[in-house]
């Protein structure tokens, strides 16, 4: 099986380069790992930050692993070409709509959480973020008001089909945890929302076995960080869920635990962790590869079919960390290649 390394800017190639360690300690099977560049690191080498012959190896795997794109020395660039245009064009042109961000407190980290020990150790939930519409994909630019003003623009909007086919997903992945579901929105004020709330309540019908509850997001803002054990299953647009996936990463201590995958209609996947680049501490070693660590895990189960070793590599982070194991997000001191070492120490 042919597995896409794109390890992109910042950190990613640090977090990458350990993520294969532990897969290939592991004993994971067959698998062959060809690299591409993407990203800003994509755009200085060949003028393009998601390169053809990467998009094309993108489309050849059986899977892809991610690090990260964001390199502030591009920002001033056209937006076509900025940097996180590679992992939004990935996700768009793979159709890799779903995105699953699992949060589960590892109960070490009780302590690294940013909320009370009691409640962040009922922390474990799964946001079911949908990637390929929104405003993030809607028509955008900049324009003069009749006055001459600058005005900036971006178009929210999702269509039926779009809420039909992410919502199944929220169903279907609590129907194979605790079996409830919450669909965060804003059909207080936005049109966008009523659509979403009105098709995810028609799809409902199909799961007579889910508990369906709806939340504004500003509401699921704040109960995430007052009772978060009440959610099981989130199911949410995709800016809503890129804001809430951030914050969910806090109550589980670090935003470099959190692991996630993007997938299609037939689980081709794309497995990354949710923290960005972090250029400010790229190349000195800090970087958290735990999450990218267990993304890996994760394409292992949903993508190939090795969920054996999936459970391991999970066991052997959960080993980690109770032997202690902390980089500087953590509260600790190890530097990347310690973590690396710490997992593959509990192998
Ligand atoms: C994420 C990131 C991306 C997003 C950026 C890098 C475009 O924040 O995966 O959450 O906004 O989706
Ligand atoms: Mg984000």
């Amino acid at each position: 099986m042919l597995i896409a390394l794109l390890a992109g800017d910042g950190i990613g190639p640090e977090v990458v380069a350990e993520a294969v360690r532990v897969l290939e300690a592991a004993g994971a099977r067959d698998l062959t790992f060809e690299a591409a560049p993407v990203g800003g690191a994509a755009y200085k080498a060949e003028g393009h930050p998601l390169p053809p012959a990467t998009l094309d190896l993108a489309r050849r795997a059986d899977a892809i692993l991610f690090g990260a794109v964001g390199d502030p020395t591009c920002d001033s660039l056209e937006r076509h070409l900025r940097p996180e245009q590679a992992i939004l064009g990935l996700r768009k042109e793979l159709a890799l709509f779903a995105n699953l961000r699992p949060a589960k407190l590892f109960p070490e980290l009780a302590d690294a959480s940013a909320l009370r020990p009691e409640v962040a150790t009922r922390i474990d939930l799964v946001i079911v973020r949908e990637l390929n519409g929104d405003v993030y994909f809607g028509e955008k630019g900049m324009r003069k008001t009749g006055a001459g003003r600058r005005e900036g623009y971006d178009i929210m909007s999702y269509n039926e089909d779009e809420v039909a086919r992410i919502a199944r997903v929220g169903f279907e992945t609590a129907r194979a945890r605790r079996g409830r579901l919450c669909s965060v929105d804003k059909a207080n004020v936005l049109e966008t929302s009523q659509l979403w709330r009105d098709v995810v309540i028609e799809v409902a019908a199909e799961y007579p076995d889910i508990a369906l509850s709806h939340m504004y997001v500003d509401n699921a803002a704040m109960q995430l960080v007052r009772d978060p054990g009440q959610f099981d299953v989130i199911v949410t647009g995709n800016l809503f869920g890129d804001i809430l996936s951030d914050q969910a990463s806090m109550c589980v201590g670090s935003i470099g635990m959190l692991p996630s995958a993007s997938l299609d209609a037939n689980q081709k996947g794309l497995y990354e962790p949710i923290h960005g680049s972090a250029p400010d501490i790229a190349g000195q070693g800090k970087a958290n590869p735990l999450a990218t660590i267990l993304s890996a895990a994760m394409m292992l189960r949903y993508s190939l079919g090795q969920a054996d070793v999936a459970d391991r590599i999970e066991a052997a982070v959960a080993k980690a960390l109770a032997r202690g194991a902390r980089s500087a997000d953590l509260g600790g001191a190890m530097t990347t290649a310690q973590m690396g070492q710490a997992v593959l120490a509990g192998l």
